[in-house]
């Protein structure tokens, strides 16, 4: 008899941005005349880069001629790539990361879902809360948790991410071996500042834990005192991997592709004491189960590179900095208390009521779409987050409606 991994039937019934687009479908097949804003998801609705899509198109006529065409690519990602990734993302801002650190894929959501594979299962793990549901739902896939009880999964140490705090959690009290990172935040869109990493690299060298930086969204920094790769702290490459994506800059959460930069001294110890480098099994891994993102789709991230491709990302990011502006514009004028849109996408409201009679009421009344601050989490209940990602007509009708609704 085939048993099923009991983990899974810890889980709350479904992923929360699937359960969001089953509610709203249901909404719309009820109100087919209704309009709908979709202010939830942080998807992107403009166009790819026009650098992109011309590299993309050459890529492709390569592949149609037998001598421009190719197979398997390096898993890894192929080496022009990885050499812009390195030289653009990190060398230009004095922070050392080697081309052959970078593994390119397909997303930061499946990269960050799947390292928690190489650490044991006793590995004691940090999780802010709010945090974005991956990070939570892979360890306990993986068997890393108890039971969900009163809103938290037993065996986690959450660290809270509360107004107090300005949404930066504290140092945990107790020793951990993973932890979870994001800057600027997803979704509260709270950065933090090269002494507040600094802390947490100390921190993670002092008990030789590993930190999992999520930086998917660190295009939108507009403060430039703000450091954009946990590698432009010193001693970080002993102590943290980084996950990077190309979707919410470049535009490509359709044409997926992402990286991970694990550096060389990153480490983590076997059950002898011995120290085994990070690198080399998670290169193991990428080799055995992933065979690379395809050559046209490397072509246009690198197009993200040239300087055509700088200045179209540059305008696209902008775009959305401009929207979140008027959103915060907006629940500011309507005596809200929010958080993030300085250096972020998301535009985290405190709704001073339940989250879900919130994105209720706005779908119901306003026919616009947020994501319920509590499917982030505990310290998530009482906020809604409202996205950037939708064009500007579309963000001004929204926050018109938000406010006719609640007036
Ligand atoms: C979000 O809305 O939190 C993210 O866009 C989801 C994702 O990137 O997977």
């Amino acid at each position: 008899m085939l048993k099923i991994n009991e983990s899974y039937l810890k889980l709350q019934a479904s992923y929360l941005f699937s359960d969001i687009a089953g509610r709203v479908k249901k909404f719309e097949d009820a109100n087919p005349d209704k309009d709908v804003i979709k202010l939830g998801i942080g998807d992107v609705t403009r166009a790819l880069p026009a650098a992109c899509v011309s590299a993309f198109h050459k890529a492709v006529d390569e592949m149609a001629t037998d001598t421009g065409f190719r197979g398997y690519g390096p898993e890894q990602g192929y080496p022009f790539l990885r050499e812009a990734i390195a030289k653009n993302d990190f060398q230009a801002r004095g922070a050392e990361v080697n081309a052959d650190e970078i593994f390119v894929s397909d997303g930061a959501k499946c990269d960050s879902g799947n390292i928690q594979e190489l650490f044991s299962l006793d590995s004691k793990i940090a999780i802010p809360d709010p945090v974005y549901p991956v990070y939570i739902d892979t360890n306990v896939m993986a068997g890393r948790t108890g039971n969900f009880e009163d809103g938290r999964f037993q065996g986690i140490v959450y660290l809270d991410s509360t107004r107090e705090n300005n949404y930066v959690p504290d140092l945990p009290t107790e020793a951990v071996d993973l932890i979870y990172l994001c800057f600027p935040n997803n979704p509260t869109g709270s950065t933090a500042s090269k002494e507040q990493l600094k802390t947490w690299v100390d921190y993670a060298r002092d008990n030789k834990a590993v930190i999992l930086f999520d930086a998917a969204y660190e295009a939108f920094i507009r403060d430039d005192a703000l450091p954009h790769s946990i590698y432009e702290i010193e001693g970080a490459r002993e102590v943290a991997i980084e996950f990077r994506s190309f979707s919410k800059n470049g535009g490509f959460t359709g044409t997926r592709c992402a990286y991970t930069v694990v550096p060389k001294e990153c480490m983590a110890w076997d059950t002898a004491g011995n120290k085994q480098p990070i690198h080399s099994l998670w290169n193991r891994r990428h080799c055995t189960k992933f065979n690379g993102v395809s050559y046209p789709v490397q072509r246009a991230a690198e197009a993200i590179y040239s300087d055509a491709g700088k200045g179209q990302v540059q305008e696209l990011v902008s775009s959305y900095l401009e929207n979140a502006d008027l959103i915060a514009g907006a629940v500011k004028e309507l005596g809200f208390d929010y958080a993030g849109a300085a250096n972020s996408p998301y535009v985290w409201i405190w709704g001073d009521r339940d989250s879900w009679d919130f994105f209720d009421m706005l779908l119901n009344e306003a026919g616009v779409v947020c994501t319920p601050g509590a499917g982030f989490g505990k310290c998530g209940q009482g906020y809604i987050r409202l996205s950037a990602f939708n064009s500007r007509e579309n963000v001004i009708q929204a926050m018109e409606r938000i406010k006719t609704a609640l007036a």
